[in-house]
């Protein structure tokens, strides 16, 4: 693949087609946070009303970090996994505490907040600090093994450092945040699950399981 054309035909497609959604506003590190943690175990479509609410009702690190519990859960209710915002609320806390209210823009202090696992790592990363980290989720699989004839089993724990690492020869160090959310809409809008739209996808020309035929064989996924 060339990476800069690869780039180039990803970011100017995602800059002219994406959706608008809340969490796209500014880059506002928390907010990036909150949604990311959200949209985790739950539809775009159901996370934006959520989302909506909860930032209006917890604006800042602070807001959330000083909040009563049971006001955060309800906030949250109807979105289900529960464990997901008590690990938020108490990994703003220690942000308020340790860190001031900033989100700290290094991996490894990133990586020990509770909950924070290396997606949400490399979401925050990239999208709030502008650092190329890849941030690999299912949907990112998916694109990525058909555009590189990837045929490792995504269901294996141990096959997320694989992309990870074929990111990393691929991102945009310009702008490796709308890089990685170009990898994200590429996977809601046109590399879907099933019957990807391969006619209208931007990089169609670079993409190896398109040239070989096999994007409907990809990604390998042997458990549910
Ligand atoms: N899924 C996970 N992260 C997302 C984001 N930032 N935008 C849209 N869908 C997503």
């Amino acid at each position: 693949i060339d990476k800069d054309a690869f780039s180039h035909d990803l970011i100017s497609w995602f800059t002219e087609e994406q959706r608008e959604l809340p969490w796209r506003k500014d880059q506002d590190p928390y907010k990036v946070w909150v949604s990311e943690i959200m949209l985790q175990q739950t539809r775009v479509d159901t996370v934006i009303p959520y989302f909506n609410r909860f930032i209006e009702q917890f604006p800042t690190i602070q807001d959330l970090a000083q909040a009563e519990e049971e006001k955060v859960l309800k906030a949250w209710e109807g979105l289900g996994y529960y464990s997901r915002v008590r690990n938020l609320q108490s990994a703003v806390r220690e942000v308020h505490e340790k860190y001031g209210g900033t989100v700290p823009a290094t991996k490894e202090a990133i990586s020990t907040l509770k909950g924070v696992g290396p997606y949400t790592v490399g979401a925050i990363l990239s999208i709030a600090y502008g650092i190329p980290e890849p941030a690999v989720d299912g949907n990112v699989m998916r694109v990525i093994s058909r555009i590189l004839s990837i045929w490792d089993d995504i269901a294996k724990a141990s096959t997320r450092k694989i992309f990870e690492e074929a990111i990393r020869t691929l991102i945009s160090e310009e702008n490796p945040s709308y890089f990685n959310q170009a990898l994200m809409e590429l996977g809601a809008l046109i590399c879907t699950p099933t019957s990807p739209s391969c006619l209208l996808c931007p990089v169609r020309e670079h993409c190896h399981g398109f040239h070989e035929g096999v994007e409907n064989e990809l990604p390998i996924k042997t458990k549910a």
